[in-house]
């Protein structure tokens, strides 16, 4: 009795992890991503104002360089989120997107495209993985005129910028954008 009390415990735990969180566990977390995503969207604009302002946009490559991921693992320590900025056409070669990046990217340039304003371009969804079912969330990052001193045609980029460019990413990608296109999507994951 106690033995067969003690299996159907364990059968319900095993199916309470394979369930599909409920509705609301999945609204707070897309609230608390969402939350994380302006958060650091504004932290990192702010930085960059400043060391454009400070140092030019030669210095400020250090700010999309060293103090994004640097923001990044801060609120990855304090909200147990696993955070990354992705990019088909990506600078950092380890910003590769994966399939459900990809998508979500697609979706969110038809979003822009049919009108919607940046600042809601983002989705949510709970995906099934070999490992179990893992929350995903992505914001869009939309190209605004101060990102094409980086992003934009090296032709009308600062000398400074293009040469650092050259030297430390070799198999760079990210150029040729204008303004209001997706540069590439901020990309938070929480395995449930
Ligand atoms: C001063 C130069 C500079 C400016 C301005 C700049 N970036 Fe970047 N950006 C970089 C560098 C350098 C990297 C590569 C960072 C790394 O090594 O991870 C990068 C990487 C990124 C990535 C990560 C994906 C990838 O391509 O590796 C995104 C997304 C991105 N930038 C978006 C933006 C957006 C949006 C703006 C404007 C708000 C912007 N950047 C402005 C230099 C810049």
């Amino acid at each position: 009795m106690k033995h067969a009390l003690s299996l159907s415990l364990l059968s319900l735990a095993l199916a309470g992890c394979a369930t599909t969180p409920s509705p609301e566990k999945v609204a707070g977390l897309n609230e608390d991503a969402r939350k994380t995503a302006g958060g650091l969207i504004q932290t990192l604009g702010g930085e960059l104002k400043t060391a454009l302002t400070a140092s030019g946009p030669g210095g400020a490559i250090g700010v999309c360089k060293e103090k994004a991921p640097q923001i990044a693992a801060e609120a990855m320590q304090k909200t147990g989120f696993q955070i990354k900025r992705v990019s088909p056409k990506n600078r950092n070669p380890k910003g590769v997107p994966d399939a459900w990046e990809t998508q979500a990217q697609a979706e969110l340039e038809k979003r822009l495209a049919a009108g919607e304003k940046p600042e809601t371009l983002d989705m949510h969804a709970v995906v099934d993985t070999p490992d179990g079912k893992v929350f995903r969330y992505a914001k869009a990052l939309v190209t605004q005129p101060v990102c094409l001193l980086c992003h934009g045609n090296p032709d009308s980029m600062p000398a400074e910028v293009k040469s650092a460019l050259a030297s430390q990413y070799p198999a760079d990608k990210a150029t040729g954008y204008t303004a209001g296109q997706v540069r590439g999507v901020l990309s938070i994951r929480k395995p449930l």
